[in-house]
């Protein structure tokens, strides 16, 4: 199997009434950045707390009861598993009200959906990760699921930017990774402030300043769809090759089980053949559709 094709990789919770979500208790709250906030979560439930399983790259269903459902990633790591993280920017009716809840809040989960990153097809390979804003929340589970097992994989390059220092989500991650000796991070804002003493610049410029090497490597992208469409075209003048490069888009999903039909790019559906894509998969239309 080859990095090519990865849509069939997908894995559904197993249950009857695909709507019906599961009742999930709010842990813990962390503001990132004055418009984005991580919820810790966990089943109420004490055995789906225990069997519950997910591959990093999978999303859920998060419901506030009256209001609606929105999708979002999870954004902590299987290889951590006393509870269950989600992140979310406050654009719209649904983030809104999950930004209005507090700590011992219920709400309703249903998933995991979607594919997942192939991990196996990573294993033995250099690995760079390139991510802008809230982008960093698919990839941080990926990253800690990664840095957790370290000796499968080769050298961790992560570039990661903000529009401004204040925009920089995970603050303590970046901080952890900055420290680990086997982590060569770079992170960058594209207008810095009188204490910013990072990198300034557009992620795609850095990453090609950074320049890394493409020999036996796979660049994992996930960020605004104007970063992303940058960022490949820097990668493949690295030497890159499209099926060295995923990504995981998020485009307009609702149902999240490929019912609705309001998540199609191209011949696609982010939510039942994604989200997580290579660039091989997508290159036809992404300029274009996303
Ligand atoms: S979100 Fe409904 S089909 Fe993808």
């Amino acid at each position: 199997m080859t990095i090519t094709d990865i849509s069939h990789r997908r894995k559904f919770l197993a249950q009857g009434n695909v709507y019906l979500p599961h009742i999930v208790i709010i842990e813990k709250i962390i503001d990132e950045t004055p418009g984005v906030r991580t919820f810790h979560f966990n089943f109420k439930d004490e055995k789906l707390r225990e069997e519950f399983s997910f591959e990093s790259g999978q999303f859920g269903e998060y419901s506030v009861l009256g209001i609606g459902e929105a999708p979002f990633c999870i954004s902590s790591s299987p290889t951590r598993r006393d509870h269950l993280e989600f992140a979310l920017q406050r654009v719209g009716k649904v983030t809104n009200a999950l930004h209005r809840l507090g700590v011992g809040a219920e709400i309703g989960f249903r998933g995991p959906y979607g594919n997942g990153v192939p991990l196996d097809l990573l294993q033995g390979k250099n690995l760079v990760f390139v991510g802008g804003g809230i982008g960093l929340a698919p990839l941080r589970s990926l990253i800690w699921n990664v840095i957790d097992n370290r000796d499968k994989y080769e050298n961790i390059d992560i570039i990661y930017g903000a529009r401004s220092p204040s925009d920089l989500c995970f603050k303590y991650d970046l901080d952890a990774w900055n420290k680990d000796k086997a982590v060569n991070m770079v992170t960058t804002v594209d207008k810095g402030d009188e204490n910013w003493t990072g990198k300034v610049g557009f992620v795609p410029q850095v990453l090609e300043q950074a320049a890394p090497s493409a020999q036996n490597a796979v660049a994992i992208v996930c960020g605004p769809p104007i970063m992303i469409r940058f960022t490949f075209p820097v990668l493949e003048k690295l030497g890159f090759t499209p099926e060295q490069m995923i990504t995981t888009l998020e485009k307009r999903m609702k149902c999240g089980i490929g019912k609705c039909g309001r998540c199609n790019i191209g011949n696609l559906y982010v939510c039942r053949d994604g989200p997580v894509f290579s660039y091989a998969q997508i290159k036809g239309f992404i300029s274009k559709e996303y």
